[in-house]
């Protein structure tokens, strides 16, 4: 691996070539704010936020999408980059609604902590501001467009993780907007409500309807676990308020980094299902009456011990699913095979 030494707010350093100057100070602990850039999205760089210094260019250079050359010097927090940062935020908020109290999204948005960082407040630009009406179309998510900073992530989750290409910009300069083709809402698209996009966008304009109200941040603790519903096995965030699951949401897993299915994202409330079963039923003159784990165990020891004896090993066959981990399905296999003496053993995922 060819290495480029450069010099980071005095600091010498080496990194990889076709590193970016922000994954540069990432290595050295250096925070560069950023709003568009996402290390699982392609950098565009437009919120202008990252900008940093580097001897020798004229204007700032956005650091995300800057690779670093040999014997570069770099400043990022010069008076100049934080003034131009300051300038950035103020934008952005020129065309914000005011309403952190009750936006779903406090506590985690990066526009709201980025003003907290660099002392901004809204008013220092005064003048027109969009009312857009909430997309409120789908039982999944909440669009709020008035929130929306442009920043293009939601985009390029949608063309670049899922693959569908349902979002784009649409109309031009201050009337710019990040919606489904055409303008439409959500459920009027080819909107599969993945909810890759929700994932993520930095502000509240795109949000999980089932978690509003549900808890702010600091209150909910984030349980991570396994998908449930597929083999792929996506790493997930239970959102845990009071004991009680209020949502689930992406987390930078190996397996999925932030990508779900609209099942593992949105189709959590299976958990408290009145239907769903939580004892063993055992069936008794022709009705499914309650029973213990050590009755219904034993039930079926015995039953497969009798198909066994009767039969032999050949009347058995196991059918394993991809909805368990590996190590259960190991363990069916063993069973059919060392214990009920058969190597009829299959699984639902082989087609
Ligand atoms: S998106 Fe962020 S800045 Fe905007 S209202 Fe919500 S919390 Fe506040
Ligand atoms: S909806 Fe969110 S992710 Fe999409 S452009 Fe707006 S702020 Fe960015
Ligand atoms: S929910 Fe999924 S398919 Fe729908 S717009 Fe978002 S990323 Fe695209
Ligand atoms: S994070 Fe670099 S321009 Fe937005």
């Amino acid at each position: 691996m060819n290495l480029i030494p450069i010099t980071m707010d005095g600091k010498r350093i080496e990194v990889p070539e076709g590193t970016s100057v922000m994954e540069a100070a990432d290595l050295i602990g250096i925070d560069i704010p950023r709003l568009c850039h996402d290390p699982v999205l392609g950098s565009v760089g437009t919120c202008r936020l990252c900008v940093v210094e580097i001897d020798g260019m004229r204007n700032l250079r956005s650091s995300c999408n800057t690779k670093v050359t040999p014997e570069m010097v770099v400043h990022t927090g010069s008076q100049r980059v934080l003034e131009s940062r300051r300038t950035m935020l103020e934008l952005l908020l020129s065309d914000h609604p005011a309403d952190c109290m009750t936006c779903e999204k406090m506590g985690d948005c990066k526009l709201a902590g980025y003003a907290y960082d660099y002392g901004v407040r809204k008013g220092a630009f005064a003048g027109a501001e969009h009312h857009y009406d909430l997309d409120d179309t789908n039982p999944f998510i909440l669009r709020d467009p008035n929130k929306c900073i442009l920043c293009g992530k939601c985009v390029r989750a949608c063309q670049e993780i899922t693959g569908k290409n349902v979002l784009g910009f649409a109309f031009k300069g201050f009337d710019t907007k990040a919606t489904p083709w055409g303008d439409t809402t959500y459920d009027a698209s080819e909107c599969i409500f993945c909810g890759n996009c929700v994932a993520v966008c930095p502000t509240g304009a795109l949000t999980e309807k089932a978690m509003q109200g549900q808890g702010r941040t600091w209150e909910v603790e984030k349980v991570r676990t396994t998908c449930s519903f597929c083999g792929v096995g996506c790493t997930v965030d239970l959102n845990v308020k009071d004991g009680k699951v209020v949502g689930v949401t992406s987390t930078d897993g190996t397996v999925n980094d932030l990508a779900m299915s609209v099942k593992g994202r949105f189709g959590w409330d299976y958990i408290y299902n009145e239907r769903r079963l939580t004892k063993p039923l055992i069936k008794r003159d022709g009705r499914f009456e309650e029973a213990s784990w050590d009755e219904a165990l034993d039930l079926v020891a015995s039953r497969l011990g009798d198909i066994r004896q009767r039969y032999g090993p050949g009347a058995f066959g196991a059918l394993s699913s991809a909805r368990t981990t590996n190590e259960t399905n190991y363990l069916m296999q063993k069973f059919a095979r060392g214990v009920m003496g058969t190597n009829s053993v299959d699984h639902c995922a082989r087609t």
